[in-house]
């Protein structure tokens, strides 16, 4: 199973949701393989915005090592689940997708969009984890019991 987490810059939320869920995978014993990606190029190359770095690291991960890219047609292929941050995320991808790759295509938190955190303080970081936090377990659990393509 090939994850991609994809956002606006790569820099913000999609680098957080890699983490998280790559290490929700690890303590769950789930074999996933986790990347993410930006709809932009705006930041290709760059490292994580460093409050993103700051508040994963104080929930013990290291998104650090993370260079932004941008998602590219090739990558319907080579995952299994395109998993966007929020509608206009989805939309863009929606926009690019061949129609048999659509089933791949869904919100990353399926209670909702993650709001853009780049304009704002340190607190839109902690609340976007935390949200990344619930909806990568919902996610490992559905995948535990059977599955993503399950829901
Ligand atoms: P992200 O956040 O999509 O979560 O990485 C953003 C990062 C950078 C910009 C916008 C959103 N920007 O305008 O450069």
């Amino acid at each position: 199973m090939r994850i991609l987490c994809v956002c606006l810059g790569n820099i913000c939320r999609s680098p957080l949701a890699m983490g998280v869920l790559d290490r929700a995978a690890k303590k769950a014993g789930v074999q996933i393989e986790v990347d993410s990606a930006g709809t932009s190029d705006w930041h290709i190359g760059k490292p994580p915005d460093a409050r993103g770095v700051a508040a994963a690291a104080a929930r013990g991960i290291d998104i650090s090592r993370q260079r932004g890219r941008q998602f590219t047609a090739a990558d319907f292929d080579k995952f299994d689940l395109i998993l966007a941050m929020d509608t206009k995320n989805l939309a863009h991808l929606q926009r690019m997708c061949p129609i048999d790759a659509m089933h791949r295509l869904r919100l990353f938190d399926p209670a909702g969009p993650i709001p853009d955190p780049y304009y704002g303080g340190p607190r839109g970081f902690e609340k976007v984890l935390d949200q990344i936090e619930r909806a990568a377990g919902v996610l490992i659990e559905n995948h535990v019991q059977g599955g993503v393509n399950a829901n």
